[in-house]
């Protein structure tokens, strides 16, 4: 494949979805064709699956179905829009990948890291990203700005408890350290402007 696949990693609040949106329209500015989309969903059945993991009624959904519907959905998203665009030469920059799986249900969830990566082994099918770049935020003041932004819905694994949300950066430093050249961390804590720099230079330097 000869595009660019570039996942963002992180607690929630971390800023993710507004630097995708601004490193979006920089590098289509600079003429490159560029698709965003994020996990879980972008595209229909995979938005689906979306709204059964976060609905705030399913409360007794079990670990490992959750870790289970995760990955489906990220099958068919990467069958459907990822891999096609990535066959076309596109970057395509994801809002959450299989980090997200390993560092939510393999660690916070207590499922073990390894566990969830074999099923999301079987998921992707080798379609890792090039690139992933980490917000790296306090996640008190991650959950802080989620809890300001009254536009934003709170969703099932929002309202986990603090200490879950303290595993979950937990989860993340454990996979900075297990994958030193695929994912990069950034200081999330700056304003947008800066963060968006900062992705930008990791960027440049190990793709463009
Ligand atoms: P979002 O709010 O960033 O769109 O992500 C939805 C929630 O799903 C967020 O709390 C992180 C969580 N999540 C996982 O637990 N595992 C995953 O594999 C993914 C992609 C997201």
């Amino acid at each position: 494949m000869n595009g660019l696949f570039i996942t963002l990693e992180g607690a929630e609040g971390a800023g993710k979805t507004t630097a995708a949106k601004k490193l979006v329209d920089l590098y289509i500015s600079l003429g490159k064709q560029v698709v965003f989309t994020r996990e879980p969903g972008g595209i229909e059945i995979s938005e689906q699956i979306r709204e059964i993991i976060l609905c705030n009624n399913n409360t007794s959904m079990d670990g490992r179905t959750e870790a289970l519907l995760y990955a489906a959905a990220r099958r068919q998203h990467l069958v459907e829009k990822v891999i096609p665009a990535l066959e076309q030469g596109k970057i395509v920059i994801c809002d959450r990948f299989i980090d997200s799986s390993l560092a939510y249900q393999g660690y916070a969830r207590g499922l073990g890291i390894d566990n969830v990566l074999k099923i999301n082994e079987f998921a992707i099918s080798g379609c890792m990203p090039n690139l992933t770049i980490y917000f790296d935020i306090d996640y008190k003041i991650g959950l802080s700005r989620i809890n300001k932004d009254n536009k934003r819905e709170q969703n099932r694994l929002d309202l986990e408890s603090e200490i879950f949300h303290k595993s979950v950066v937990e989860g993340y430093n454990l996979l900075l350290d297990k994958y030193p050249n695929r994912i990069k961390k950034i200081d999330a804590n700056m304003s947008i402007d800066k963060v968006v720099e900062q992705c930008r230079f990791i960027i440049d330097k190990e793709l463009l």
